[in-house]
């Protein structure tokens, strides 16, 4: 079977630094140029690329196969690209000139490269060292990055860079210390944040698009929210101790991490809204939305469904950023927001929606409990429930992004964590509710949907 003209090996291992390797020796810019010159040539529905992972062949990396031929091409850097697509993917021509020949020598450089690699992992292990791609070294060493990353986006460091500067001239712009200040730059330069050109630094394509101020598609106010969640997490091991959150400072939220964290939670429910108002599927006219946040979901359901009014409750230093939100969107006339606790204030009746997004991960089993009950009464017969949240399989140990946001909640939340399909399934039928049903949708979080008898 060809369903394809040509199927495309490219390898993009990655190994630790100063090893080489296919990536080290550029084969993400050789995948992008690959990319962007199918495109070009109209070949993009023809040729199936798949990554892949070492070949064995890394001193002449990038490595590049092309099947059904089999031509096995080394050292394939994005400027050569166009010409194998061309000559070769378009025309039929293998371009010998980058074809590796030695069909012998291919296959004696690949299994002495296993060959090594086997002897390496063999000697860590008599010796007792940590192996590589173990995960642990890896894992434990990811916070300097994050924290790098996470410094900079505090100082506001990819807007001061702007057009670009030295190191001395960021220091100034940004008031910081010009040791440290090179440093970071340097390291942000590591990290392929930024590029570094004679004495002057640039934010490279991604940086400029998605980390300045000067951008439409500037992340920083949502990304924000990720450094405050640092300060609650260095708190882990305390809390891991005393059974309980130990930070007491996270209920008494400043404006600006309330304004990122719903720019943060904006940002997500963006991009999942139309996806959960397709999975709804049904004509609504009455929506209740409990801890709306940035209203996105009320405004997806409303632009959906012309007839539908929405009411959000939230907190008292979030519906003024709700009723911001609401207003840009055009739809202050059929979504109100107004302050309450979702825990103890009345709901009212009739409604035929409720929307309880990214909420209880936030309560206890007790308090989803009782609020699954009161969200149930202000249903009218035949409506429905979305839940949404990140759900736990039956034994709680995956997803990971699941198990590991239950660590979140414990840090930041009273008495918060995740939970599993059968635990909401449980809680809602024992609320009222005739049917449930968990929807999977692409992303860390699906829906619980309850229909009310
Ligand atoms: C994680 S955000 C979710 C926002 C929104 N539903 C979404 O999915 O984008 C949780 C929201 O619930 C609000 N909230 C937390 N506790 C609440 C309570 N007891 N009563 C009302 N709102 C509450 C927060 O202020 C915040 O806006």
């Amino acid at each position: 079977m060809q369903p394809f003209r040509h199927h495309v090996i490219l390898c993009t291992q990655q190994k630790p630094e100063n090893v080489q390797c296919c990536s080290a020796g550029g084969s993400l810019a050789t995948e992008s140029a690959l990319n962007a010159s199918l495109e070009r040539h109209g070949l993009s529905d023809d040729v199936l690329i798949s990554t892949t992972g070492c070949l064995g062949t890394c001193e002449n990396g990038p490595t590049m196969i092309v099947y059904p031929e089999g031509t096995w091409y080394g050292k394939v850097t994005a400027d050569e690209v166009d010409e194998i697509v061309v000559s070769h993917l378009k025309d039929g021509h293998p371009v010998e000139r980058l074809a590796r020949k030695d069909e012998a020598e291919v296959r004696a450089e690949s299994l002495d490269h296993r060959r090594k690699r086997r002897g390496k992992l063999a000697a860590q292990d008599k010796l007792g060292i940590v192996p590589e791609g173990a995960g642990i070294t890896e894992t434990i060493r990811s916070f300097m990055a994050s924290r790098a990353l996470l410094t900079a986006l505090e100082l506001d460091l990819f807007t001061a860079v702007g057009v670009g500067g030295t190191a001395e001239e960021m220091a100034t712009r940004l008031h910081t210390g010009p040791r440290a200040t090179e440093m970071l730059l340097h390291a942000l330069a590591a990290m392929k944040l930024l590029e570094k050109h004679g004495d002057e630094f640039r934010n490279t394509p991604n940086a400029a698009r998605f980390l300045a101020a000067s951008s439409p598609d500037n992340a920083r106010p949502a990304l924000l929210h990720q450094a405050d969640l640092w300060k609650s997490w260095s708190t882990l091991t305390d809390a891991v101790r005393a059974d309980a959150r130990v930070r007491n400072d996270v209920s008494h939220r400043d404006a600006e991490s309330v304004r990122a964290f719903i720019a943060a939670m904006d940002r997500n429910a963006r991009e999942r809204a139309a996806q959960v108002v397709a999975a709804a599927g049904a004509d609504f006219r009455r929506m209740l939305d409990l801890g709306g946040g940035s209203a996105a979901y009320s405004i997806a359901f409303a632009k959906a469904q012309p007839e539908l009014t929405s009411h959000i409750l939230d907190q008292a230093d979030v519906v003024p950023l709700t009723r911001e939100y609401i207003e840009s969107a055009g739809l202050s006339a059929r979504i109100t927001a107004r302050v309450g606790d979702m825990l103890r204030d009345d709901f009212g009746s009739g409604y035929d929606l409720v929307m309880l997004s990214a909420i209880a991960h936030m309560f206890s089993r007790a308090q989803n409990k009782a609020l699954l009950g009161r969200i149930a009464q202000a249903l009218a017969p035949g409506g429905k429930l979305i839940l949404q949240d990140f759900i736990l399989d039956p034994e709680k140990t995956s997803p990971l992004f699941a198990a590991l946001f239950a660590l979140n909640m414990l840090v930041n939340t009273e008495a918060g964590g995740t939970y599993s399909e059968e635990e909401y399934t449980e809680w809602m039928k024992e609320a009222g509710f005739r049917t449930v049903q968990r929807v999977r949708l692409p992303g860390p979080a699906n829906l619980m949907i309850g229909e009310k008898r």
